[in-house]
């Protein structure tokens, strides 16, 4: 056994954390009794205490003037996604103007392509990454094929090494020896399976100089990575909220739309949110597109699920996402010594993080590849009270989250793993 992940040692290392008071801000998941250890922010990040406070409030604007809520609530309803805007525009490093919050991620992501994906006879290929979430690579697909092309033609797929991560290089060689095909290049931020952080930067750029649209889906990055889109680039990128949001269960999602592409008014699927607010009511058939993001706006807002969403933006805003990651960085190497300290036992179960090393390259989720009996050693834990996750064919998805996972639950874990094995 290793004494630096003694609970007491662990302990300490809390006492250091700036940040470690955040924890109780959050309801942890009971084990008999106990907190568990969760380690499952990278899927479904925990409930924050006063999650109901502002949907207490729409509650009871909603009892007390019903219709007049619209205009007259405390937030009043109309534009209930602005009261978002600031927080979630500095969270990306955008322009208020470049997102806006509506709908789910997968309907966002249809919303975006409608719009930056503008194949041509020559320019209509896409480049993502193989292991892309299969609903991005559904919604590619139809895309695809919506505008009259043949999806297994039309996507490529960036190679892989043998742990599933994509080489930076191999972007760039194979954007270069498609640069007259390829229209669009879209990856996701944090790969939802390895946890690997593209350049986002560089690639950007790089796709910039063959004049190829790219956009991100960052449902593993929001929240997790800092993040630069305006400075950066980025033409367009949605996430979802109840990840490293924590803002519940299939809860709303936010875009980004880089101020260059709204300017050029593309051809968007439109409704009537979209339409300039000063005559949106007097509901006339020629539809006017507000020239910001929320130009992309169909419905009236779910405002239940963002006053949820509000709140845990605030909690985002009180630290700032660059505290957030200086703490992630440490955790995660800390979880990442107590997991392959185990390779050092005579056990023929051995484990091999796929994600890969440099802090700029991961975020809070390690893939941890597991060589023999890796399902059972998932069921021994969830038995235990560890929320960890299994991705078929034989890798566990385990995160660290800096907001509420402390080094003591990375020490407690450490001994549970060891009686498993
Ligand atoms: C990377 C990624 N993209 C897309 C989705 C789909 O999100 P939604 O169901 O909110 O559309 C998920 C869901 O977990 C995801 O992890």
């Amino acid at each position: 056994m290793n004494n630096k992940f003694d609970i007491s040692f662990a302990q300490r290392l809390d006492l250091e954390d700036p940040l470690s008071k955040y924890r109780d801000r959050f309801h942890h998941p009971k084990h008999k009794d106990k907190n568990s250890i969760y380690f499952t922010g990278h899927s479904l990040g925990l409930q924050p205490k006063n999650a109901t406070y502002y949907f207490d409030q729409v509650l009871e604007d909603w009892q007390s003037m019903g219709v007049d809520g619209h205009f007259h609530a405390q937030t009043p309803w109309f534009d209930y996604h602005k009261s978002l805007t600031d927080h979630v525009a500095t969270l990306v490093g955008a322009k208020e103007k470049e997102v806006v919050t509506m709908n789910a991620l997968s309907v966002n992501l249809h919303l975006l392509l409608t719009s930056f994906y503008q194949p041509t006879k020559k320019k209509y290929k896409i480049l993502c990454e193989p292991n892309l979430f299969p609903s991005d690579l559904y919604v590619l697909r139809s895309q695809v094929e919506l505008k009259g092309f043949d999806p297994e033609e039309s996507i490529i797929f960036l190679p892989v090494n043998e742990d599933g991560v994509v080489e930076e290089r191999d972007v760039y060689s194979i954007m270069e020896s498609y640069k007259d095909q390829l229209a669009l290049v879209f990856l996701g931020g944090v790969n939802y399976y390895t946890g690997q952080v593209f350049n986002i930067e560089k690639i950007t750029q790089k796709a910039h100089l063959y004049n190829i649209m790219i956009g991100f889906d960052l449902a593993h990055a929001a929240g997790n990575i800092e993040l630069k889109l305006h400075e950066w680039g980025v033409d367009f990128a949605a996430w979802c909220s109840y990840k490293y949001l924590n803002s519940g269960p299939g809860n709303v999602s936010s875009v980004f739309i880089h101020e260059n592409q709204i300017r050029k008014n593309p051809f968007r699927l439109s409704g009537w949110w979209g339409h300039i607010e000063q005559n949106r009511f007097s509901l006339s058939q020629k539809f006017e597109a507000i020239n910001t993001a929320e130009g992309w706006q169909l419905s009236n807002a779910p405002i239940f699920g963002m006053s949820i969403y509000r709140v845990s933006l605030e909690i985002f805003n009180e630290i700032g996402v660059s505290n957030l990651v200086a703490k992630r960085i440490k955790l995660s190497g800390y979880l990442e010594d107590a997991i392959m300290s185990f390779n050092n036992l005579s056990s023929k179960i051995k484990f091999k993080i796929i994600t890969p090393g440099l802090a700029e390259e991961r975020g809070s989720q390690l893939s941890i590849m597991i060589n023999f009996d890796g399902q059972k050693i998932y069921r021994a834990l969830k038995e235990a009270g560890v929320y960890v996750d299994w991705r078929k064919p034989d890798v566990m998805r385990i995160a660290a989250v800096p907001l509420y996972n402390s080094f003591e639950d990375i020490a407690k874990f450490y001994h549970i793993l060891f009686k498993c094995i």
